[in-house]
């Protein structure tokens, strides 16, 4: 039998751009309780809500402050509480973002950590002396560009940041600090909520030694500074293993099917580690692969093929098409294309995670220079690392500011907010959000979308096309991955969903066509 967040799919909020209730133009939690119907509407099973935590916000959230409670800018914790209960009677599960590998500079345990070389927090943190020659201890980069050492002169010895210089690196090797933050998750499943998802999961142990990161034969400046150096030493280290597996036998703890979804960056065999091979880790390594893939059918067909063989034993697949952190999908591969996607999305094996406003086909939106927020782009401008285009605040309706905020939004809306929107899609039967409706409907109605077998049929110039089966149930999906007709030949049976509409013509895919099929029983 599956359990929820198998045969489910999950939706990322993005608490910023969701829905604002008190006019300050920032999105909170009191705004997502008011739209949860449409999650419900749409069909998803959990919302995972991207950081809430109070934070000085120098990385928008993920640089948190105090782990256990609400920045005052989201609402408070009897809001969250609240909107757990009310996310729970409407069948909703809830995950929060759980960000271990770095606090912001501004919590207590760092304020104590850099206050003297003997405070009992000091190796709480990541300290080390200069090189000989007075510079950083290593070449180590931070993610978003610049040394990942930052000098302190009040001790006298740098720390690391992975991130910005307000997001020091916690030390993991260190008892009290993990068992402090193990504290943390036991907090927030204590209070009800149903899992999640773990930020950078992979860079949360270092070498011991802190060498040298080899250089990157590939690099171009343009691919943005990280890239200069190969993150072998400071990421992906034997001993991460051990701390996920503890945080599974603590969401293994709690009733209810409580669930762990790792963000993890990596090629997928060392990904496929992260289930755990020594004990259980987490329930879901994020798998990026749509993410970055190029828009092509036997690409497509290898990656899903070369996932599939890697999943260990009782591994559960999962696929994500966009996250707050990468360029929306219509954006990649155009509105058309986006239709194929979503379809793509929702019938592969795995669960789905969606990205808001992905359901209604959002574009990445040009962000005027002086309203450029986002500190990836603020350091490293012009290379359109920039994550604001993608943070946007969601369109509800045509009315002032989209029905996102009364007052003036964080980030401006997207050209064609007053036509692409929930309240115009939602009466279109022709429009993305009647698709993703449709096709999350789907995966509740047949047992071969949500949990059968997965079949490659086909993988020739612009179609991909797939079988999923669960006993007698055998659905087809075919997708024709680009602008013009393609010859497919349909088995027996009936469309459930088409990302055209009409009738599909027998023989052939038209141009930009997907299609899901199911194929009467022999
Ligand atoms: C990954 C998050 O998704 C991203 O938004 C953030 O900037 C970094 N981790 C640092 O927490």
């Amino acid at each position: 039998m599956a359990t929820w967040w198998q045969s489910g799919a999950i939706y990322q909020v993005y608490p910023r751009s969701f829905q604002d209730s008190d006019g300050d133009g920032i999105g909170d939690l009191k705004g997502i309780e008011a739209r949860l119907d449409h999650l419900v509407a749409l069909g998803v099973d959990a919302l995972w809500i991207s950081p809430i935590f109070p934070s000085p916000m120098a990385d928008f959230g993920y640089d948190v402050a105090d782990y256990c409670d609400v920045d005052p800018r989201f609402g408070t914790l009897g809001d969250f509480d609240e909107l757990l209960a009310a996310a729970h009677a409407r069948g909703l599960k809830v995950l929060l973002d759980f960000v271990p590998n770095h606090s912001s500079s501004a919590h207590p345990w760092f304020r104590e950590s850099r206050a003297s070389r003997d405070n009992p927090k000091r190796d709480w943190y990541i300290w080390r002396d200069p090189a000989p020659d007075g510079g950083p201890p290593n070449n180590w980069i931070s993610d978003f560009g610049g040394s990942a050492w930052e000098w302190d002169a009040v001790t006298g010895q740098y720390y690391y940041h992975a991130f910005l210089k307000e997001q020091p690196d916690l030390n993991w090797r260190n008892p009290a600090l993990r068992a402090a933050m193990m504290d943390v998750l036991r907090f927030w499943f204590d209070r009800g909520v149903d899992g999640f998802r773990i930020d950078v999961l992979w860079h949360m142990v270092k070498h011991a030694q802190f060498p040298d990161n080899p250089p990157n034969p590939a690099y171009r400046p343009e691919m943005g500074g990280m890239h200069a150096v190969l993150q072998l030493h400071s990421t992906d280290q034997p001993e991460v293993h051990a701390i996920a597996a503890e945080m599974r036998r603590i969401a293994d703890g709690y009733d209810g099917d409580r669930v762990l979804i790792g963000e993890i960056y990596l090629p997928v065999e060392r990904l496929m580690h992260y289930y755990g091979r020594e004990a259980p880790e987490v329930h879901l390594p994020f798998n990026f692969q749509l993410i970055e893939a190029t828009w092509d059918a036997r690409h497509l067909a290898a990656l899903i093929d070369e996932y599939e063989r890697a999943l260990p034993p009782g591994g559960w697949p999962n696929w994500v098409l966009g996250n707050h952190d990468r360029p929306r999908i219509a954006s990649r591969v155009g509105e058309r294309q986006a239709r194929v996607a979503a379809m793509l999305l929702l019938t592969l094996r795995g669960t789905p995670t969606i990205y808001y406003g992905d359901e209604i086909g959002l574009a990445d939106v040009a962000i005027p220079r002086d309203r450029v927020q986002d500190p990836r782009e603020l350091r490293e401008p012009g290379l359109g690392l920039g994550r604001d285009p993608v943070r946007t605040p969601m369109p509800w309706n045509d009315s002032e500011h989209a029905g996102f905020t009364s007052g003036e939004p964080w980030l401006p809306l997207g050209p064609d907010w007053s036509t692409r929107n929930v309240a115009a899609q939602g009466g279109d039967e022709a429009s993305m959000l009647a698709l993703y409706r449709r096709l999350l409907h789907l995966r509740r109605k047949h047992a071969a979308l949500a949990v059968g077998d997965f079949r490659l049929i086909e993988a020739e110039g612009d179609v991909l096309a797939f079988e999923r089966r669960n006993g007698d149930e055998r659905i087809v999906v075919a997708l024709n991955l680009g602008a013009e007709p393609q010859p497919f030949a349909l088995p027996e049976g009936d469309v459930l969903a088409s990302t055209r509409g009409g009738t599909p013509k027998s023989g052939v895919l038209r141009g930009d066509e997907g299609v899901v099929f199911l194929a009467r029983p022999a």
